[in-house]
């Protein structure tokens, strides 16, 4: 944790209709390719508002694995996941971004959703997403935009833009294959590993 984690006291605040508004998951999901089959770590997860659309998206033969620090952000997910009705391919998993605990070479897709900002070791989580991804596997990550300095979202002093996102993943070995603004207020990043 640090001053820039979400704070679970505000997890309501990923769960206001408004926000299906300027953040739709299917806009957002439509972008990161074809997910059918596909196993998704989704790191970050809070109260799963993309794991759960993930999870219908993959269909039974794929899997979504739901991460995050926070007990109480994973309670409430548990919480939606036993009402009727809801996916029985997604898995909670408490565990840190650069220490998720998953078995490596286990994931198809990695995403993240305004987690980038929050995180203190950028090297150490590159680190862990090469070891969950299998050969020609995708890192997905969302963030706030810093060009717009208005809410909703983080105080721009800790928003990370997307040019910066962009060169450090490019120091760690990484190809931007896809770059642009989504929503209203945020930019996807879309990133490969060399095959070897
Ligand atoms: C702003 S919320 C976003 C939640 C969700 N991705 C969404 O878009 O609705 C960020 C989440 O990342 C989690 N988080 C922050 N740093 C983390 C870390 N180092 N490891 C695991 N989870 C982390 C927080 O607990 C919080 O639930």
């Amino acid at each position: 944790m640090n001053d820039r984690t979400f704070r679970a006291a505000d997890a309501h605040r990923l769960e206001e209709p408004e926000r299906l508004k300027w953040l739709p998951p299917d806009e957002i999901m439509a972008r990161t390719g074809p997910v059918s089959g596909m196993t998704i770590a989704d790191i970050g997860t809070g109260t799963g508002y993309f794991a759960l659309p993930f999870a219908n998206a993959v269909g039974r033969a794929g899997k979504v694995l739901a991460v995050d620090f926070q007990k109480e952000m994973l309670e409430i997910l548990r919480r939606k996941l036993s009402a009727s009705g809801a996916p029985q391919n997604l898995v909670i998993v408490e565990g840190e971004a650069a220490r998720t605990t998953l078995p490596a070479n286990s994931c198809d897709l990695v995403f993240m959703s305004n987690l980038w900002h929050e995180l203190d070791d950028d090297a150490g989580v590159l680190r862990e997403v090469k070891r969950l991804l299998r050969p020609g596997g995708r890192l997905a990550i969302l963030d706030w935009r810093a060009d717009l300095v208005f809410p909703p979202g983080p105080p721009v002093a800790h928003r990370v833009s997307l040019e910066t996102l962009r060169q450090v993943l490019s120091v760690h070995g990484w190809t931007v294959t896809h770059a642009e603004h989504v929503g209203m207020y945020s930019y996807l990043i879309i990133a490969v590993l060399p095959v070897i």
